[in-house]
């Protein structure tokens, strides 16, 4: 049968500032996906909208073109609303693990379909998967029983869900055209919508960790994603929040774990706890309970109670210890001052050269890698006291880490100016 178009009138269209119809974006992403659009044709089309933009109408025949490469999946059987978060990828964002369960606990279900990590911001299967037994891919059918109790599951996204935004995403990857507003929003909200959540929130990141640098870019990508799910039918809001310094105490897959349980039992980090709590609300008003006490339920083990059967039911051990490097190196204050530099790029780079990330998607983790920060941004510090501690199986790691951690940090004299809440800004 003949196309219905050509791909290079196509990319001739956006490289000469003009709108694509609905119709060929319909078919660039379908013959894509059937292999009919050669990969150098689909990298050459992203860079012309990359340069220079897709309009709203756009966006949306971009994302519904790209659902409708996959299977959608529907939660309705649960009798129950259905809530998800996405966060866009931080140094220290571990808020998923203790977040799920907690929501859970008022009646909500909350499937996270989850990836791994790329790059200097960890995934959160790479976390959950340091604790001893844990599985992250479950059948269909399981996932429906987990979600009916204990209410809650974070396990691996299946391969069929917007297919053509994997073999996209690759391709930007190696093409230099990830950071483009409409090819982010279209690639997370495909996937979003085709999950088949009731609402969604989203938690757009802002600082030197994050894709977005500024809070101008974060703003327009956090609305864009807003109207896609408003668009499509899923209730949507966004809280722009803070990722210019790490986020909690912790960073790597155990580490990060270990701060989740922390914040379960009650205890952790304020920033943490704020931040879990600030999208459990958000999630809970989406799902029509908008006055529950979040705060008591993390500090009477109801939330704690939830993540063990969740954990439990996809085979891991909860209250087995959990890994640890076999090599620790620790830095400490050469004066007295204020940290008033700690940087969450430096932070998240270090830890990866550490081994708690991956620099190909076939590489494999160190459950234990990471870096523990014993004091946070703008904390009164005294010579000699430590302030990091880094951890690897692999000592030779330690120099490169290093080399990325030392300018990302430093003491002053003068206390830094704090922000005051973590949470910049909300959008719907
Ligand atoms: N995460 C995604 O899923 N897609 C992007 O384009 C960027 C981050």
């Amino acid at each position: 049968m003949a196309e219905k178009f050509d791909a290079v009138d196509v990319i001739r269209t956006k490289r000469d500032h003009h709108r694509l119809s609905a119709e060929q974006i319909a078919w660039v992403i379908d013959a894509y996906t059937r292999g009919v659009v050669a990969d150098e044709q689909m990298a050459a089309l992203n860079m012309a909208i990359f340069l220079n933009g897709m309009d709203h109408d756009e966006i949306n025949a971009w994302t519904a073109a790209m659902i409708e490469t996959g299977e959608r999946m529907h939660f309705g059987a649960l009798n129950r609303p259905v809530v998800d978060k996405h966060s866009t990828g931080g140094v220290g964002d571990k808020i998923t693990l203790p977040l799920a369960p907690l929501v859970a606990v008022f009646d909500v279900a909350v499937p996270q379909l989850s990836g791994r990590g790329l790059g200097h911001t960890g995934g959160t299967l790479d976390k959950l998967e340091s604790i001893p037994g844990w599985q992250a891919s479950v059948s269909k059918e399981r996932m429906m029983e987990i979600l009916a109790d204990p209410g809650c599951i974070i396990c691996a996204a299946g391969p069929g869900l917007a297919p053509a935004d994997k073999k996209i995403y690759a391709l930007r990857d190696i093409t230099a055209t990830v950071e483009s507003i409409p090819l982010i929003a279209s690639s997370i909200m495909s996937k979003k919508i085709a999950e088949g959540t009731d609402s969604l929130v989203l938690d757009v990141k802002v600082g030197s960790g994050a894709f977005m640098k500024n809070i101008d870019t974060a703003r327009e990508l956090a609305s864009t994603m807003v109207q896609l799910g408003k668009d499509a039918g899923v209730t949507t809001v966004a809280l722009l929040t803070d990722m210019e310094h790490p986020l909690g105490r912790a960073v790597g897959n155990a580490l990060e774990v270990q701060e989740s349980v922390d914040i379960l039992a009650g205890g952790g980090p304020d920033d943490v706890r704020e931040l879990t709590i600030a999208l459990a609300r958000e999630m809970l008003t989406l799902a029509g309970k908008p006055d529950v006490d979040i705060a008591a339920a993390l500090d009477d083990g109801r939330a704690m109670d939830v993540w063990k059967r969740m954990i439990t039911a996809q085979n891991g051990d909860p209250d087995a210890p959990l890994p640890q490097a076999k090599h620790t190196h620790e830095i400490t204050a050469d004066r007295d001052g204020y940290l008033s530099t700690l940087d969450a790029l430096a932070v998240g780079v270090a830890s990866w050269r550490l081994g708690a990330g991956r620099a190909r998607k076939e590489d494999p983790v160190q459950a234990g890698a990471g870096i523990t920060l014993h004091a946070g941004f703008g904390e009164r510090v005294r010579r000699g006291q430590p302030l990091f501690t880094l951890h690897t199986d692999t000592p030779d790691r330690f120099e490169r880490a290093l080399e990325a951690l030392t300018p990302g940090f430093a003491i002053t004299d003068s206390a830094p100016s704090m922000p005051e809440s973590v949470i910049l800004e909300r959008i719907d």
